[in-house]
């Protein structure tokens, strides 16, 4: 529906009265109710357009408020929604081209997961219209970290709703007019999976160079379909390429492993949206104590996997995003005890350290000061 000037007015005047009476960040919930992107520090972007890509991946298509600072092709933002009085952060990657300041035109395409609480209110609840709360773009999936990347040859490597970073990075080269000599190869589990394919093929027939190839698996993890030899057979100089990957940890997981045999990851590039394979694995046996402060509690836990985990299995909800040791939210302050850093393997007993619950295992007791729960 057309807003009238009654009704801009009508929210002007709301908005400078709200930000009058509150600090911005009260105000923020006022104007949340107003459905307006306007706050004075936070970054918010409004809801153009919702585009369905495949039965359960949609593009949100987003105009971000004056705050945005730009984001390079391949990075993610995160995403804050409020379910029932809760907030959830969740990473999703940015599929548009590189953006500045004044382009605040931005896309994110979001696949539905089963149970999912942050990708499920997306696809249900949100329309055209919608004001999310999203964080500035990070990460270093990007291009400019592989030497003079436009003037080389390129292996994109993606599976299922992986495809996203790397689509960003093409669409940029694209833009850019820097498509080069680049093999995209995306693995989906079945044609009707597959996003974005139309899109792809158009540019693939504008650019010589780049080379498509669809790989359906029909497999459970997206990862059945994928062998070296067949890998092999299709980009035999695979070797000689960049490689960027994003894709399902199965999926993942076999090319890190044909890279490293080779000795080519420094060639390998990649972006996790899951649980990466841990490098340390823990030695401690058996049931450890976690005392909790704020408020304070004990909880005993089976001694395995990541502390969030370990203590979601137990009944608590520590706040989290990504679940690989990216957005820091599940960072905390551990007073006592050992923890391994799972993406490291570096183990540490420094009393007051800032640890992060996804990608730490507990090596001992622990005093854990827990503040934040979703
Ligand atoms: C850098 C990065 C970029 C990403 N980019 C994208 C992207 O471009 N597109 C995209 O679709 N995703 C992306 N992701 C993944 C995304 O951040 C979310 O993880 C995903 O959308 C699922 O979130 P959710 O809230 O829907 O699921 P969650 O609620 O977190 O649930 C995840 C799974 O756990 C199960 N579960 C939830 N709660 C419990 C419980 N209490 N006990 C047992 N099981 C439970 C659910 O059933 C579900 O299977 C990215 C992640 C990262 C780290
Ligand atoms: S949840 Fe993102 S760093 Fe732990």
């Amino acid at each position: 529906m057309r807003e009238t000037t009654f009704g801009r007015e009508l929210r002007s005047t709301a908005l400078k009265i709200a930000q009058r009476l509150f600090l911005d960040r009260s105000a923020s919930f006022v104007l949340d109710e107003l459905g307006t992107t306007r706050s004075l520090r936070e970054l918010r972007a409004r809801v153009v357009k919702v585009i369905d890509e495949t039965p359960d991946i949609k593009t949100f298509v987003l105009e971000a408020n004056r705050h945005w600072r730009g984001h390079r092709a391949g990075q993610y933002v995160t995403v804050d929604v409020e379910l029932d009085g809760v907030r959830h952060r969740r990473c999703y990657s940015l599929t548009s081209a590189s953006s500045d300041q004044s382009s605040r035109r931005l896309s994110i395409a979001v696949k539905r997961v089963p149970g999912g609480r942050v990708s499920t209110f997306l696809h249900e609840r949100v329309r055209p219209g919608a004001v999310l709360n999203i964080g500035h773009a990070s990460g270093d999936f990007v291009l400019d970290a592989v030497p003079s990347a436009a003037s080389q040859s390129l292996l994109l490597l993606s599976g299922g709703s992986g495809v996203t970073p790397v689509l960003s990075i093409l669409r940029d080269l694209d833009a850019r007019d820097a498509v080069g000599d680049v093999v995209f190869v995306h693995h989906a589990r079945r044609a009707i999976d597959v996003a974005f394919w139309a899109e792809l093929l158009s540019i693939s027939r504008r650019r010589p160079g780049l080379r498509l190839e669809l790989c359906l698996d029909e497999g459970d993890d997206g990862s059945k379909g994928f062998t070296e030899e067949g890998l092999m057979a299709l980009v035999p100089d695979y070797a000689s390429r960049h490689t960027l990957l994003c894709g399902p940890s199965g999926l993942m997981a076999r090319v890190e492993r044909m890279w490293a045999q080779r000795g080519l990851t420094e060639r390998l590039k990649l972006e996790r949206f899951g649980s990466p394979t841990p490098l340390g694995s823990p030695t401690h046996d058996g049931p450890v104590k976690v005392r909790l402060t704020g408020p304070e509690r004990t909880r005993l836990t089976s001694g395995r996997g990541s502390l969030l985990a370990q203590l979601e299995a137990v009944g608590e909800r520590p706040a989290f995003g990504c679940r690989v040791g990216i957005c820091h939210t599940c960072t905390c302050t551990k007073r006592s005890g050992t923890v391994m850093n799972l993406l490291t393997g570096l183990t540490s007993s420094r009393a007051g350290e800032a640890i992060q619950l996804c990608v730490s295992a507990a090596m001992s007791d622990l005093h854990l000061e827990l503040q934040e729960t979703t």
